[in-house]
């Protein structure tokens, strides 16, 4: 069985889960606003290929993959000299000035060209517990799996050495091959097994969702813990590519509470449909099932609804209501270069508390495809980021689908003028922004109306490492309202909530904190949880 080596981990060439480690939402009312789209930027000069929102400022951090040695922005004189790259073919060394990622302010609509010195292709990333942006060498993180390694590791804080990736079976056996007998190619690799799903579980122990199976992993005793039923219908990691999210967590008043968490993966595709696109130029349906399961319930099972169209290679986005955007993907094909057509140009709003049967909406259209190598993130405003798509191993602009460098941002329903007097503002200034485990947090909130108590929640969202349609260390949590009283101060509100009790419910790290009423969201500010 092949192992990771931690150099190979380092290269940033493993395609790989990363893990941030320690250590009831109204539905948006219904209106007829099915959201909106406006271009942001015409060209950010690299295709938008993983992307984290960093926090406090208005930037969010773009990656591309260097190993092209080409994009559409050159290293500014400040940031030279060059890149130097060693062609083995032809044993000769050469210079790269072009930018592979950049700093974009989302208010100003600016780019920033960033030198990053290794390849970021198809890896991971995360932010730290103190908000620095790692890609993987800083901070502690579980990084799981990636292409043949069939293991997971703590990468660990700066300066200390890596322990040995350590096997870990289950991502071995979930690999798919597509049997050729007599063809001298001899069996095709569908993989269907990168990029696993990955959740902190709120005891401590890891959920991992790889092709169609599932288990609990607890990763300081290296045992699995528990093995889901399996998820039928066809495959969902990478290249099948579904999407997953953890759904909001609610926490108890009562902190001694056990909270439930659960599972929701979308899509994906048909076992062969890497070998379908790649060898036959075939792109069939991708699947067109949303499955949900409580993990942490005793009698776990698979529930299965149909979504209003099928898709792969979507990105699900938390929402600061609870709700999940679906957004980005194909409705044919599967992930991998030249595998998917017919982009899905509808974002989907999936409602989990709503009842079954009306929990999806399509939402208005965009007109860019954003299928392989797109990226979605929600914006402390409520809005969403939307870029990439690159389905040519290259920067091609003359593709079927080409290299995508325009940026766009998508607006939900929940931003429609008629919800304008519900939504509350917090005031910054007046309001925690940091809390250490299990301390209350007061917040003033601003609104036309007094808030009433049972239809207010405070909602915090870890912003994720976004990259191949998964959200990495996305995490949502809907605090306990401890207090709510009215009208401290004309128009004002102040709600009191109290911090998560443990890392395990939620990492240390920044969160964007918003005040929802009635399930329309304030914008968010940044609040540190130490
Ligand atoms: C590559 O080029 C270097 C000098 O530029 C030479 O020393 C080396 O032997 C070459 N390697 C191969 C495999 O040709
Ligand atoms: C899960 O995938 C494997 C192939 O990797 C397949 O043999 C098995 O039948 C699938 N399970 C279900 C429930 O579809």
């Amino acid at each position: 069985m092949a192992k990771a080596s931690s150099k190979k981990v380092q290269s940033l060439i493993l395609l790989a889960a990363v893990l941030l480690l320690v250590n009831n939402a109204a539905a948006a009312p219904a209106g007829g606003f099915l959201g909106s789209w406006e271009l942001i930027s015409q060209n950010a000069g690299i295709s938008a290929m993983h992307t984290q929102l960093l926090p406090k400022t208005d930037q969010i951090a773009v990656f591309d993959a260097s190993v092209w040695h080409i994009s559409r922005l050159q290293l500014p004189q400040e940031k030279r000299p060059c890149f130097w790259h060693h062609n083995k073919l032809t044993n000769q060394t050469a210079e790269d000035c072009w930018c592979h990622s950049i700093f974009y302010d989302y208010n100003k609509n600016a780019v920033k060209a960033l030198k990053v010195q290794s390849d970021t292709w198809c890896s991971s990333g995360g932010l730290s517990a103190d908000g620095r942006l790692v890609m993987l060498s800083d901070g502690s993180f579980l990084v799981y799996g990636g292409r043949d390694a069939f293991s997971y590791e703590y990468v660990p804080v700066e300066k200390e050495s890596n322990k040995a990736a350590i096997a870990f079976p289950f991502l071995f056996e979930t690999q798919d091959f597509l049997e050729r007998p007599g063809n001298p190619k001899g069996r095709f690799r569908l993989e269907n097994n990168l990029y696993p799903f990955v959740y902190l579980l709120p005891d401590g122990n890891v959920y991992v969702f790889a092709n169609n199976r599932s288990v609990v992993h607890d990763p300081k005793a290296n045992k699995i813990i528990r093995e889901f039923p399996q998820l039928p219908g066809g495959a969902r990691s990478y290249p099948a590519t579904g999407t997953s999210v953890l759904l909001p967590l609610y926490l108890p008043r009562d902190t001694y509470k056990p909270v439930d968490a659960e599972v929701l993966i979308c899509g994906g595709s048909v076992r062969e449909g890497l070998y379908l696109g790649e060898e036959e130029k075939r792109f069939v349906n991708a699947l067109d099932d949303c499955a949900r399961m409580v993990v942490t319930s005793p009698n776990p099972e698979w529930k299965i609804e149909k979504m209003p169209a099928p898709r792969t290679m979507a990105d699900g986005v938390l929402l600061p209501n609870g709700e999940v955007l679906i957004i980005n993907g194909a409705d044919l094909g599967s992930g991998g270069w030249h595998c998917a057509d017919k982009p899905s140009l509808k974002p989907m709003l999936y409602r989990p508390n709503a009842p079954e049967g009306q929990r999806f909406a399509e939402l208005a259209p965009t007109d860019i495809p954003r299928m392989y190598h797109s990226v979605a993130n929600l914006l402390p405003d409520g809005k969403v980021f939307v870029g990439g798509s690159n389905d040519n191993d290259g920067y091609f602009e003359f593709a079927k689908f080409p290299t995508e460098l325009r940026l766009e941002k998508f607006t939900p329903p929940y931003l429609a003028p008629e919800y304008a007097a519900l939504r509350p503002a917090i005031l910054e200034d007046q309001s925690d922004k940091a809390a250490t485990y299990g301390k209350w947090v007061y917040l003033r909130v601003k609104s036309s109306e007094p808030l009433t108590i049972n239809y207010v929640q405070v909602s915090i969202v870890a912003p994720p490492f976004v990259t191949h349609g998964i959200s990495m260390n996305q995490r949502m949590l809907f605090l306990s309202v401890i207090e709510l009283k009215n009208n401290v101060a004309p128009g004002v509100d102040e709600v009191v909530v109290a911090a998560p009790p443990t890392s395990a419910l939620a990492p240390p790290g920044y969160y964007l904190l918003s005040v929802v009423n009635q399930g329309i969201p304030s914008h968010s500010i940044w609040f540190h949880l130490k």
